[in-house]
């Protein structure tokens, strides 16, 4: 696994410097879509399913999750047609092999988190709408284990995404305050 991911970032006499200016919009749009979505989930989750506008909030929460995974799809296709840079070859090996590593979790997560959310949803038989201009395709019909499950699930792998997402902010700002080597700047230039 590790020898695949290397293998993906390795230094070649046409790696690039930098990000596209799609990927680094698709970082930035879904990263944003990401706090604002974990901050309306706690918010949903501070008052009972019955409450008046319980609904209302899930109606946003949900279009958005799906929003996100269909930006992750479009990132990760267009990311497997567009060399991402390598990293500074003054990097330890075991700190590149890391940041790959968290970077690829991270990309499973952005599609695992709204895909629980969406099973827990239809499993529940519910039908997912997409902002009001349609619905999702119901693909499982009700099931209570499985929207048990999903739902524990969703949930820790949102505590899990968070976490995650904690050290790779902490890792960026590594770079930018103690090893001063430009990584930032490569998710920054337009
Ligand atoms: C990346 C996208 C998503 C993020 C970051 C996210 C985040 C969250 C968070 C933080 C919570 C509250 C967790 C808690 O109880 O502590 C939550 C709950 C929930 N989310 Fe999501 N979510 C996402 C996508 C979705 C999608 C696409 C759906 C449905 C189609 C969905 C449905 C739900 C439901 C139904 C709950 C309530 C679960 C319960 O009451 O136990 N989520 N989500
Ligand atoms: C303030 C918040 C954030 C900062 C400062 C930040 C910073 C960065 C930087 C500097 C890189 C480039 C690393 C490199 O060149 O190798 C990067 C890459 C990446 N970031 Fe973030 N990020 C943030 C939030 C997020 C969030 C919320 C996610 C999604 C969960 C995320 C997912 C990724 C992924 C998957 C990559 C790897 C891109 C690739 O090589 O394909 N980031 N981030």
């Amino acid at each position: 696994m590790a020898i695949s991911i290397q293998a993906s970032y390795s230094i070649s006499p046409s790696s690039p410097t930098s990000y596209t200016k799609v990927a680094i919009a698709m970082h930035w749009l879904i990263a944003l879509l990401i706090f604002l979505n974990v901050s309306i989930g706690i918010y949903m989750e501070s008052f009972p399913k019955s409450a008046p506008g319980h609904d209302a909030v899930l109606f946003y929460h949900a279009s958005i999750g799906s929003l996100i995974f269909m930006l992750a799809v479009f990132r990760l296709i267009w990311r497997s047609t567009h060399k991402p840079p390598a990293l500074p070859a003054n990097m330890a090996s075991w700190q590149q092999t890391a940041a790959h590593t968290l970077h690829w979790v991270l990309y499973s997560l952005m599609l695992l988190v709204p895909l629980t959310g969406y099973m827990h949803r239809m499993a529940g038989g519910h039908p997912v709408s997409f902002f009001g201009l349609g619905y999702l395709p119901i693909l499982i019909g009700k099931n209570e284990p499985l929207r048990l499950l999903t739902d524990s699930l969703h949930v820790c792998l949102v505590w899990v995404l968070c976490i995650l997402v904690i050290g790779h902010i902490g890792a960026a700002l590594k770079h930018r305050l103690i090893d001063r080597d430009g990584v930032i700047q490569r998710m920054l230039r337009v």
